[in-house]
């Protein structure tokens, strides 16, 4: 049994992985059984850039829905007859959850009779053979891959076909997704499938394409890497006028388009993740009329997208007011609110800003601004001991990098002028050696030693570092030298908690430096002079 479960790991985002585990989970709490399919088990094994999960469960996906929100989820659209709910998962992460279902259609041109079904007969209903895999996510089989059509085979040879003769007929929005896909990718269609294509376009079974595959259709081209050369290609073919009859590429705003890919790119590489398709659609559409635009939009199905496309321009507008108001007259004030905005709108009005101020703006946001990040004074900081382990440490630096934005701290004195008094108190001198020296004190710690469950100071640190990270917070330790007291002390507290969620998290060194100084100055732990007093007393 191939095991695709290392590759799905290594191809997802982290944020995809997270979403992967949540909707299994709850699908698994359901006791429903739940696959990975489509484009999302394609393109994991092709190598393309996974753009969204599709999910088939064995059962409603529609009774998920609670759980999914409670877990972060957003619902943004749902098809109650064919039970499919179309939701965003934390970190932006795009998903889709199916019912497994067999489609029989019966007249051209007519919605299939649609029945609940197992994975394999739900494979069968679907478009090309790279789209017709599925794989396991339940416990026992996690990771098997169901290829009934070695769809693998065709990815490895990179070529698109259909599942049977009648694919084009029976769904005719297969027409512009074989086009789309070939154009994505650059694979050709198979021999048979191309024959199968001309025939279907000949007899123009395009016109049996129903508003809901439309709709589906129109949203797809928002999420594309290229959407003008899908744009072009679905032009050439004829299929742009089905999905609006007044659509050509010399309605779209061609230079905005490019504009915005290349901001997104830039916001992508500053680690910033906004999801430009309303914006994309704004584009492809700005030239068309407003019925147009509504009536595509009636056909969208995830209602979310429709939203932020309509409000797109009012929210631009206000960020762009309140930009050029009091609550950004100063660098500091400009960069809390940018840093605030959801990072969509601020993309938006890159692109479509006309006000020289604002642009200037954004532009010192994405450039200016975060150069003078770098100026942060951290050597001066480490040096009076505002460091990480401070609790007030990120308040801090942030307060520094917003007066060097607004330029009140310009020189080293004055940076160490504010900071001075920010630093912790020094921390407490190291514990005095022990008063008594020689056998009165051996024996004692012997003593002490030989006592269940009580131990003389030094052998407790002795004994804690042996044991290890689990025990390390509990002696009274003095902090080391490095690290001032109150800063080592409350990330302690801290660390302990850091360590049960992750092993090898930062503040673990802290707690140790803590273990190993205070013990130095305690030359011989109790136990070996246990072990010299007994041997004395032989
Ligand atoms: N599907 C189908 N026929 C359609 C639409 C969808 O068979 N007309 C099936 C395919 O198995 C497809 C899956 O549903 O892979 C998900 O559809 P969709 O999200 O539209 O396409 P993806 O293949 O995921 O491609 P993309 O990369 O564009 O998201």
């Amino acid at each position: 049994m191939a095991d695709y479960i290392y590759t799905m790991e290594i191809r997802l985002t982290p944020d995809q992985q997270r979403g992967v585990t949540l909707v299994q989970d709850i699908a698994r709490g359901a006791g429903m059984n739940i696959y990975l399919t489509g484009g999302a088990v394609r393109d994991i094994i092709s190598g393309f850039s996974i753009r969204d999960l599709d999910f088939t469960v064995q059962g409603n996906p529609l009774k998920l829905q609670k759980e999914l929100e409670r877990a972060g989820a957003v619902i943004s659209g749902s098809e109650d007859d064919l039970k499919v709910l179309y939701l965003t998962l934390p970190g932006n992460v795009r998903a889709e959850i199916s019912s497994s279902r067999t489609e029989r259609y019966e007249k051209a041109g007519k919605p299939p009779v649609v029945t609940p079904a197992t994975i394999i007969e739900d494979l069968k209903r679907r478009d090309f053979t790279i789209n017709a895999m599925a794989l396991s996510l339940n416990p026992g089989s996690r990771g098997l891959l169901m290829d009934p059509f070695n769809g693998a085979a065709d990815i490895e040879n990179k070529v698109l076909r259909i599942l049977h003769n009648y694919a084009f007929v029976e769904d005719p929005s297969r027409l512009l997704r074989a086009s789309r896909f070939s154009a994505r990718f650059g694979w050709p269609l198979e021999e048979r499938t191309q024959a199968r294509f001309e025939s279907a376009k000949e007899n123009n079974y395009i016109e049996y394409i129903s508003d809901r595959a439309i709709g589906h259709e129109i949203e797809q081209l928002a999420y594309e890497d290229d959407p003008l050369q899908i744009l072009k290609v679905l032009e050439k073919e004829n299929w742009l006028k089905v999905l609006n009859p007044h659509w050509t590429t010399a309605k779209v705003d061609t230079a905005g388009l490019s504009q915005l890919l290349k901001t997104r790119q830039q916001m992508n590489e500053l680690g910033y993740t906004p999801d430009p398709s309303a914006a994309v659609l704004y584009f492809l559409t700005a030239k068309l009329g407003d019925k147009d635009i509504t009536d595509m939009r009636k056909l969208i199905p995830r209602k979310t997208l429709v939203d932020t496309w309509k409000h797109l321009e009012d929210e631009a507008k206000d960020l762009s007011k309140r930009l050029s108001g009091k609550e950004a007259a100063t660098p500091s004030r400009a960069w809390k609110l940018l840093s605030e905005e959801p990072p969509e709108n601020i993309l938006f009005l890159a692109v479509t800003v006309r006000q020289q101020a604002v642009d200037q703006k954004i532009k010192n946001f994405f450039t200016k601004w975060r150069q003078v990040q770098q100026k942060v004074p951290l050597a001066e900081m480490t040096e009076l001991h505002i460091n990480p382990q401070m609790p007030e440490y990120p308040k801090i630096a942030h307060e520094v990098f917003m007066l060097l934005l607004d330029g009140k701290l310009r020189s080293h004195t004055e940076i160490m002028k504010f900071l001075k008094p920010l630093a912790p108190p020094p921390p407490p001198p190291p514990p005095p050696p022990p008063a008594k020296r020689g056998r009165a004190a051996k024996a004692v710690a012997a003593t002490a030693v030989g006592q269940a469950g009580i131990q003389a100071p030094a052998a407790l640190g002795t004994a804690k570092k042996k044991k290890g990270k689990g025990d390390i917070a509990a002696p009274p330790i003095p902090a080391p030298v490095a690290i001032p007291a109150n800063a080592a002390t409350a990330p302690a507290g801290k660390a302990k908690k850091a360590e049960k969620e992750k092993p090898a998290a930062k503040p673990v060194h802290v707690t140790k430096a803590a273990t190993k100084t205070p013990a130095k100055p305690v030359k011989k732990s109790a136990k070996p002079a246990a072990k010299k007093t007994a041997k004395k007393k032989h």
